[in-house]
């Protein structure tokens, strides 16, 4: 792994130790180590002995330093004596070092890796010169009570999981020392004793992690941050956040809503100045007896300025929101208000907030036109609103045009919008609308076209299909008839199947598949002796060759690296040909074989002749290949997704693969692809609850309950499926470089969560090879909120492959009419050599879908 050796041999030239030193070091007792390194601190500090009258040879009398009774050195307590110099490569071999504080000097040069300093408790570096935190620094700080980092210039960092392991941290604090990129999603859910969280004036973007909800953050400062998207998204997760009485998050852009902090009765200090906050500020913050300061000033925000208690300092700055009147506590105008919760419907949107300034909707109002005083028409097509539309609308009873064209409004047409005594036009084309048109007076023109599920009950279902289609009524009965049977034969064979494992039952072993066994001349043969010319590829395990068999069977062959068959690479042959003896699908790549001669391992699969699914995606320029497209992307997805499903549940019992990624898919010549390497497969205990294993899989692909607690449920699976699903949206690798400073990487899963939050940059992450157009971009969305989903950092809000197999589906036949359900049945059945490999059905049958559909429902 390229990530583990870059940051190894960065270790090893930080450390830069002379040989004696470490030869010293290594045999030496405790608290001689202790003894050189608090020398060395000595050394590094100018003018230590003078400013410190750190004199005496027993660094354990030094003034300032504590030792524990066994002459380790416990504390050193040296802020704020003006000292300059810089701090000792080996500083962390204090491994009995509980309190260290060295803030308000002015230290320089990079911070050594501290990672040995399991004990220390109380680490201060604040106000210094320090240039640099290396990546590994809070490696093994288990300990760790409070960190202060605030006011150094590091150059550019992240925050990194390995802060995660200080399960007892209670105070952070890194304001202004160049912390960059997001706050990762799960930063503090470990953390049951975090109070204080300051990461003001850094480099920060993305949101407020789902992990702050139900925390129990007292201080929370993330104001200011110096990066061009600032923090951004909503600040919803605050009213879970009971415990709070201070949060600053003053100039980012944040936006939405202000959230009810009814539940916040700790909170004094509430800043929010300076970003894009919308909507009506909430009861709660006006009724909140706790609250001392308030800071609301330079947003969007609507309706009546809030009057609070006099005992409140008020920073509103009344002038630079969008409040109806200057006056704290008047309402607005009823018309005003009227807008407003139609406003509310659609999530207050900045366009609105932005455009509605004052008291009187006809002085200008963006999206309205008015006659004498009266709103006549509202235009509000094409601003990509959401939500729903408001019943509100009633009560303008002077409207007469109506236009909410091109959105993604949702939810039903409310029927009080008959009750328009003016009304003359309705215009709600193309949005998501559902449900059935009211029933509005005849001579109102009203526009649902381009809404899919609003039902025209004036026409019966059946007519609308069977006038579009050239197929007879007979078609659809062959075709009931045909699906029966389809039905019934898989029902017997399922019978059949059962009947036979009963007769089979009991525990499988590898003798079992002895007739699998395949002699080593004829592997030998058909690889023309493991030539090189036959390579397919490398890995840990050994080397993958290509080969012919006598009959022109086309096999891929993997060969256990010789003589150094480990205990575990001989556990991996073995799962391998259990699991692959047992597990047959079409989605999954099947054993022919193995042998065992002396000491050759090999395993015989079928060979699939467009090899693996990273070749495609990230390695075709070099390997002269087109670019997937991205249908192809999508069948490949929902392949995986049937095979991987298969391995969860479909078998008889459950697998979990733990080793899912593109290199281990593979792809047949019709570009529909198989899970293979089954080296790492567990069989998930009865009940599928967790095992606790050895870590198996690969960086960037681990779900971090795995990565953390080694336990593995198929859900761990499903993770790795969900990067797959972030890899064929963005071409990228599972782990993606920033461009930083330090060459810093960053796992695909954060990277794509924090690019998707920022909605109007997501189009920039998608593969640029990918031609897009709005069907395409469509389908993109939705893939991605489930590779989303899929990625949840609990396991138990990811879904369950069956789920993922259903929406993809979904979207392969909403693209290409074409995957008959009859047809499904068979499939997902399980058999292996289906001669038929083609999905989708000739175009000119596109009708298919709608009538098979219809008469399953
Ligand atoms: C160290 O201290 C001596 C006297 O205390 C002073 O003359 C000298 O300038 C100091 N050196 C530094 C680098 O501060
Ligand atoms: C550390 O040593 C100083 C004397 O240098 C002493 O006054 C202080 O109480 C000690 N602190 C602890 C926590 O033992
Ligand atoms: C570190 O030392 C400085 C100066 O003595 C002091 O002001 C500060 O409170 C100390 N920090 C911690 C965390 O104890
Ligand atoms: C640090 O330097 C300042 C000014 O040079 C001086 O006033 C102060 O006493 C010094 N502090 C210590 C702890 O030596
Ligand atoms: C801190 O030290 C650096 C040199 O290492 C110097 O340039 C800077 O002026 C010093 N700052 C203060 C406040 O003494
Ligand atoms: C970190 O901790 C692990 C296990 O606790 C230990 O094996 C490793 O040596 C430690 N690293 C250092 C640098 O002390
Ligand atoms: C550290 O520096 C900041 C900014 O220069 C200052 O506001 C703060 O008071 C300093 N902290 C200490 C403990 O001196
Ligand atoms: C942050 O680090 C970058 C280099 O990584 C540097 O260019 C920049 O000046 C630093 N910013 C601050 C505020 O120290
Ligand atoms: C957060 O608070 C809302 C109500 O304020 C509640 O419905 C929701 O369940 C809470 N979520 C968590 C995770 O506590
Ligand atoms: C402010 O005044 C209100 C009523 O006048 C009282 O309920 C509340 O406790 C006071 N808040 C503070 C922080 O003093
Ligand atoms: C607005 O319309 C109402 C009737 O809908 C009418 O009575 C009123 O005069 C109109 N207002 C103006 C300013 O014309």
């Amino acid at each position: 792994m390229g990530l583990t050796t870059h940051l190894g041999s960065r270790v090893l030239s930080l450390l830069n130790l002379s040989l004696f030193s470490l030869f010293f070091l290594v045999h030496s007792d405790s608290s001689s180590i202790d003894a050189t390194v608090m020398l060395d601190l000595k050394q590094s500090l100018n003018n230590a002995s003078s400013s410190l009258g750190w004199t005496d040879p027993d660094p354990c009398n030094w003034q300032y330093v504590n030792c524990s009774y066994d002459r380790r050195v416990t504390r050193i307590q040296i802020g704020n004596r003006n000292l300059t110099g810089f701090l000792p490569q080996n500083l962390g071999f204090l491994t009995a070092l509980k309190s260290l504080n060295l803030s308000c000097n002015n230290l320089s040069g990079p911070l050594p890796s501290l990672d040995g300093l399991s004990s220390l408790q109380d680490l201060s570096l604040s106000n210094n010169s320090f240039s640099y935190i290396p990546a590994d620094f809070f490696f093994n700080m288990t300990s760790l009570e409070s960190l202060y980092l605030d006011n150094n210039p590091f150059s550019r960092w992240l925050l990194t999981d390995s802060i995660q392991a200080a399960l007892n941290l209670r105070i952070f604090s890194a304001n202004a020392c160049n912390v960059t990129w997001i706050i990762p999603y799960n930063f503090g859910s470990h953390h049951r004793r975090l109070r204080i969280l300051h990461l003001a004036f850094n480099d920060l973007q993305g949101g407020l992690p789902d992990s702050f909800m139900g925390s129990s953050i007292q201080s929370l400062k993330l104001n200011g941050q110096q990066s061009i998207y600032k923090l951004n998204g909503s600040i919803d997760v605050i009213q879970n956040m009971t415990q709070l009485t201070e949060i600053y998050l003053h100039s980012n852009n944040f936006m939405g809503t202000l959230p009810d902090i009814s539940r916040l009765t700790r909170l004094k200090t509430f800043s929010v100045r300076d970003n894009n906050i919308s909507g009506q500020v909430p009861a709660s913050f006006v009724n909140l007896s706790s609250l001392k300061v308030v800071s609301l000033a330079n947003n969007l925000l609507q309706g009546p300025t809030p009057k609070f208690n006099s005992n409140v300092t008020v920073d509103m700055n009344n002038g630079s929101n969008s409040f109806c009147l200057s006056d704290p506590g008047v309402a607005c105008d009823p018309l005003v208000n009227t807008l407003l919760s139609i406003a509310e419907s659609v999530g207050y949107p900045m366009v609105f907030a932005e455009n509605w300034k004052g008291n009187d909707p006809c002085n200008a109002w963006f999206g309205l036109y008015c006659q004498n005083g009266n709103i006549t028409a509202i235009n509000f097509s094409n601003l990509h609103l959401t939500g729903t539309i408001s019943a509100n609308f009633s009560s303008i009873t002077s409207l007469q045009i109506l236009i909410l064209a091109n959105n993604n409004l949702a939810g039903s047409i409310p029927n009080d919008l008959t009750t328009l005594p003016n009304l003359i036009q309705v215009n709600v084309s193309n949005n998501q609308l559902s449900g059935t048109i009211p029933s509005f007076k005849s001579d109102v023109i009203v526009d649902t076209d381009g809404n899919p599920n609003v039902k025209k009950d004036s026409v019966p279902p059946l007519e609308t299909y069977k006038s579009g289609s050239r197929y007879s009524i007979g078609v659809y009965v062959v075709l009931v008839i045909g699906c029966v049977c389809v039905f019934l034969f898989v029902g017997i064979m399922i019978y059949y199947l059962y009947w036979r494992k009963k007769k089979h039952s009991g525990d499988f072993h590898v003798i079992e598949a002895e007739h699998m066994v395949i002699s080593i001349h004829v592997i030998r043969n058909a690889t023309n002796n493991f030539g090189q010319e036959n390579i397919l590829g490398r890995g840990g395990f050994g080397t993958v060759y290509k080969g012919r068999l006598y009959d022109g069977t086309m096999i891929a062959v993997k060969r256990m690296e010789s003589g150094v068959v480990s205990e575990s690479g001989w556990d991996q042959f073995k799962t391998e040909i259990v699991v692959l003896s047992k597990v047959r699908h079409r989605h999954l790549v099947s054993l022919i074989g193995y042998c065992l001669d002396r000491n050759e391992r090999l395993l015989v699969y079928e060979y699939m002749p467009q090899g693996t699914l990273s070749r495609h995606l990230f390695r075709w320029k070099e390997e002269g290949l087109k670019p997937l497209e991205w249908l192809k992307r999508l069948t490949i997805a929902v392949d995986v997704a049937r095979g991987v499903e298969y391995l969860h549940g479909l078998a008889d019992q459950s697998f979990i693969h733990r080793d899912l990624k593109p290199s281990n898919i593979l792809l047949g010549d019709d570009m529909h692809a198989k899970v293979g390497d089954f080296g790492f497969v567990r069989l998930a205990p009865n009940g599928k609850s967790s095992v606790l294993t050895k870590l198996a899989g690969t960086f960037g692909y681990l779900a971090p309950e795995y990565a953390v607690t080694g336990k593995v449920t198929i859900k761990v699976d499903v993770f790795s499926f969900g990067v797959i699903l972030m890899q064929l949206i963005t071409g990228r690798k599972a782990v993606i470089e920033l461009e930083t400073e330090q060459d810093e990487f960053i796992g695909i899963v954060t990277w794509f969560h924090t690019i998707r939050m920022q909605k109007n940059t997501f189009h920039m992450a998608i593969d640029p090879t990918i031609d897009l157009d709005e069907e395409v971009l469509a389908s993109i969305n939705t893939v991605a909120e489930l590779a989303s989903q899929c990625c949840a950092n609990k396991p138990s809000h990811r879904p369950d492959m069956s789920h993922t197999v259903n929406v993809l589906s979904g979207l392969v036949q909403h693209w290409k009419p074409s995957t008959s359900h009859c047809d499904e049945v068979f499939r997902s059945f399980g058999d292996v050599k289906s001669k038929d490999d083609s999905y989708i059905f000739p175009n000119e049958r596109p009708q298919f879908t709608h009538i098979t559909k219809n008469l399953d429902e």
